[in-house]
């Protein structure tokens, strides 16, 4: 496992920046998967800025690793509506291949089913964007998740959905589902690179990268992991 510290949050988005643009520099039909949430919001900003720079987003695919169940993809707080501000809306990626899972599909069985085959029709993913929930969850998969879960029907834990209540008007409007890509998922992803900053996150850095690998502590499966980096401001580092 890769760890890499720096002072702040600016630090920690150009460092996972430059992990991505180098895949796509090495790749121009890459396969990325993209995480939500605060953690990223400063690399897909400097991923903007590149864009206007001249890099090239065309050939890329990109699939995000969960959505909300019941939120509209035009819903201000669904994935889809914040992947289209932050990022899809600010680089020449073409629409049909920016992969989110649909939230609001009526049948969410088959819904998963088809994006894990889309994943592995698309030759699988090459770098996996990660943040790091207050618990350990990584994507939407919550403590207790099987390692060997596929993208699935997950329930959001009472910590998560409070956690997440920030990006809604009320903590009764928070989703308690969301379709999120399995732990075996992600990990079949060539190389994964994870965000974390903030205090909030030391204690669950720390349990990842130092403390046992158990399904009880989700983003400890990425010790078993060939190509993981770790981008932490001193914050999250401070417990390991
Ligand atoms: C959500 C997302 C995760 C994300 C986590 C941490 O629960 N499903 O993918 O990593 O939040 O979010 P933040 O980066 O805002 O702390």
């Amino acid at each position: 496992m890769n760890v890499i510290v720096v002072t702040n949050y600016a630090r920690m988005s150009e460092e996972a920046a430059k992990i991505v643009r180098a895949q796509i520099l090495k790749k121009a039909r890459s396969v990325l998967g993209l995480a939500t949430g605060s953690s990223p919001l400063g690399l897909y900003s400097l991923l903007a800025e590149y864009h206007r720079l001249g890099l090239d987003f065309s050939r890329l695919t990109t699939f995000n690793l969960d959505e909300y169940i019941g939120l509209a993809g035009d819903h201000p707080a669904s994935y889809r509506r914040y992947m289209q501000e932050h990022l899809f809306s600010k680089v020449n990626l073409h629409p049909e291949k920016t992969l989110v899972p649909n939230g609001m599909a009526p049948d969410l069985e088959q819904e998963c089913l088809r994006y894990e085959e889309l994943i592995k029709r698309c030759g699988g993913i090459d770098l996996q964007v990660l943040g790091i929930g207050v618990n350990g969850h990584i994507g939407f998969n919550e403590p207790g998740t099987a390692f060997g879960s596929r993208t699935q029907v997950v329930n959001l834990t009472e910590s998560t959905i409070r956690a997440n209540s920030r990006f809604f008007s009320s903590e009764r409007e928070v989703p308690t589902q969301a379709v999120s890509m399995g732990i075996k998922s992600i990990m079949q992803a060539r190389s994964i690179v994870l965000l974390a900053n903030g205090g909030r996150k030391a204690a669950a850095v720390a349990a990842a990268v130092n403390g046992p690998v158990s399904e009880d502590m989700p983003a400890s499966v990425l010790q078993l992991h060939p190509a993981v980096t770790f981008v932490l401001d001193q914050a999250a580092a401070s417990k390991l």
